[in-house]
């Protein structure tokens, strides 16, 4: 049977107006598609066989905004319902690839430079060869910046090891995969940011760097997923999460800071964490430009739980304070609750401040 394509044409490497032109359907399949904004329903393939799983399929169809984004996937721009990959791949199969999280503020790459050595240095760590130059991936991303005429969002940047047989073997996949999705993200809600958040102590050890060096930030998150899931079991948004010798690492998808005496420490790369451009932007910027040190440090979890202020930083969270940390069984049961403080620390508030007016200014580092 032909297969359908809507973009067929490779995008230029040229101005976005032509992509855009290259990426719209030609002929809409139906006015709701016509119309970009229309959601429809994702069809739930496997016929229901009963009253009740009827109902659960029906709640697990998931809405897609049927056109929007325009996304980059291998070559071509393609809409939101049509972007997509091979089930042979091994990103798919394996979650054998690496990945980027980029924010933009004001139409520019949020330490562009920062996250391109990144994403080279891990595909490099995993052996997979990105088959397209630095400089086409960042025009990659102005790409669909323009298509999507996003100025504020956030990229999600995906190299997968490709398409290849059904065995581990990545020598069988010939050609990595690239894909390049803008749009927008919340981690928290709204109100988490001034007020602070509780989160849990994950029982679930943070994977060891012998095993799977945190510092790549590969497709494989399942380790933090699992991690989070302790966190939803008890209702809370997220998890700090201890090394096998019980050192405070990161969050499921963040970096940790606590506040002592006026002075800013968050744990070593050793400790088993992602080297997070947030946090590498508040050790390094942030903090020495409103007066404070910041220094790397192993971090027990009493030394968290009696900080002055504890925050988490990441490119979706950005800067967000922690108020209470609980811990707890591994039974259901909370076995201790520590207050931090009662909204987010003054610190914390001053930091999260200059780096909204940073992120709202017209002087975004892509550097
Ligand atoms: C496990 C983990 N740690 C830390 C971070 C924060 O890193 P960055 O500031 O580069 O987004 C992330 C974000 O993706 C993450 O997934």
């Amino acid at each position: 049977m032909k297969t359908k394509t809507i973009a067929r044409k490779p995008v230029r490497t040229g101005k976005g107006s032509s992509a855009v032109r290259a990426a719209r359907p030609a002929k809409p399949a139906s006015r709701a598609q016509a119309n970009g904004k229309a959601k429809i329903q994702a069809r739930v393939v496997a016929k229901p066989v009963s009253k009740a799983a009827k109902v659960a399929a029906r709640s697990a169809a998931v809405p897609i905004d049927a056109d929007l984004p325009i996304i980059y996937v291998n070559g071509q721009m393609l809409p939101k319902s049509k972007a997509m990959i091979s089930v042979y791949d091994h990103g798919l199969l394996y979650g054998d690839g690496v990945f980027e999280g980029i924010r933009v503020y004001q139409g520019k790459i949020f330490k562009c430079k920062q996250h391109m050595d990144r994403l080279y240095h891990c595909a490099d760590q995993i052996r997979l060869k990105i088959p397209v130059t630095r400089e086409r991936m960042v025009q990659i991303q102005r790409e669909c910046i323009e298509a999507n005429k996003l100025n504020d969002g956030y990229i999600r940047l995906v190299v997968t090891r490709g398409f290849g047989t059904l065995g581990l073997d990545p020598r069988r996949c010939p050609t990595a995969g690239v894909i390049c999705i803008l749009d927008q993200i919340r981690l928290f809600p709204k109100e988490a940011y001034e007020a602070g958040m509780r989160v849990i102590v994950a029982r679930r050890p943070k994977t060891p760097i012998a095993c799977l060096d945190p510092r790549i930030k590969s497709l494989n998150y399942l380790n933090n997923i699992l991690a989070k899931c302790e966190a939803i079991d008890f209702g809370c948004d997220e998890v700090i999460m201890l090394n096998l010798d019980g050192e405070v690492t990161e969050g499921s998808g963040d970096n940790i800071f606590i506040v002592k005496d006026g002075r800013l420490y968050t744990p070593p790369a050793d400790a088993g964490i992602l080297e997070g451009v947030t946090r590498g932007f508040v050790m390094r910027e942030l903090a020495p430009a409103l007066g404070y040190s910041c220094t790397e440090r192993t971090l027990r979890l009493e030394d968290v739980l009696t900080a002055d202020e504890v925050f988490l930083t990441g490119t979706a969270a950005e800067i967000i304070g922690v108020t209470q940390i609980d811990q707890h069984d591994g039974n259901g049961k909370i076995t201790r609750s520590t207050r931090i403080s009662d909204s987010e620390g003054p610190i914390t508030r001053a930091l999260r401040l200059r780096f909204r007016e940073i992120a709202t200014s017209n002087s975004v580092p892509e550097e």
